[in-house]
């Protein structure tokens, strides 16, 4: 592993959203690894801008997201999907022109859960694989939905999803998801989807994440540490902020930290 360190989470997703539009110009049928939360969705806006500002062709591009929510199946609940794909179309599938073949995300509603992440699966593999896979990680280190002690092989599965999600942040749209229609489900790529990208770029910015870091790069590889497995790719950059480096600094070596 490798690590990239800058002195602002801006220069740090500035960075990670040129290195996109590089494999991207690189691989013009390539796939491109995405995950939704507060770290890497700016990250799609400043893809969004570098294209704007510089088009190229992007019909040939794939872009996989690393999870999606399912709909609820409690007996009260009222009906309307919580799905991401909204915000995926408005800060980048629309400006880059990726249309629905491309996009990837699993169907948040589907008839069977499980088939459809055995479907995603097929549909990954199917377009050859993930060519640079970008990572957000959760401050318990977890990646995509797989939580800690999530088993390292397997592949993309549905995920009881409620462990992690607050009021707050259960939201679908403008309007809050009442916890009660709980218990909440997710598809996600599994930790070996992940793991079989040819590149990967996890990305962490500020000090909430610095324990993660710590417990990822300088601990055991565990299934209680997600992104611990990351210690095991051959060709995997971690792109962080100093705040998100604050427990590494100084105790891993030198080497690791490339320019
Ligand atoms: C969420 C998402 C992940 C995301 C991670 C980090 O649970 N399922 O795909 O990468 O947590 O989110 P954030 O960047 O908001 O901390």
């Amino acid at each position: 592993m490798k690590i990239r360190l800058f002195e602002s989470a801006d220069e740090c997703r500035s960075a990670v959203a040129m290195q996109a539009i590089a494999y991207m110009l690189r691989e013009p049928n390539g796939a491109v690894g995405l995950c939704t939360g507060s770290t890497t969705e700016p990250i799609h806006g400043m893809i969004a801008d570098i294209y704007k500002k510089n088009p190229f062709d992007a019909s040939g591009i794939h872009t996989v997201n690393a999870d999606e929510f399912l709909t609820p199946k409690h007996p009260d609940y009222d009906g309307i999907d919580i799905t991401m794909r909204p915000g995926m179309y408005k800060n980048l599938w629309s400006v880059l022109g990726i249309d629905e073949n491309h996009g990837h995300m699993p169907d948040c509603n589907p008839a069977d859960w499980e088939a459809e992440a055995d479907k995603y699966e097929k549909t990954i593999r199917d377009i050859g694989g993930i060519g640079l896979q970008i990572l957000g990680i959760g401050p318990d280190a977890h990646l995509g939905f797989c939580l800690p002690g999530t088993p390292f092989g397997l592949k993309s599965h549905v995920e009881q999803i409620s462990k992690e999600l607050t009021e707050d942040s259960i939201v679908g749209g403008s309007r809050k998801i009442d916890p009660k229609w709980g218990p909440f489900y997710g598809i996600t790529m599994g930790i070996s989807t992940f793991m079989k990208g040819r590149q990967i770029m996890p990305v962490t910015v500020g000090s909430h994440k610095a324990e993660a870091v710590q417990n990822a790069i300088l601990g055991p590889v565990t299934e209680a540490v997600p992104a611990s497995v990351l210690q095991l790719h051959p060709n995997c950059v971690w792109y962080m902020d100093k705040a998100a480096a604050e427990g590494i600094l100084g105790r891993i070596d030198e080497s690791m930290i490339i320019k």
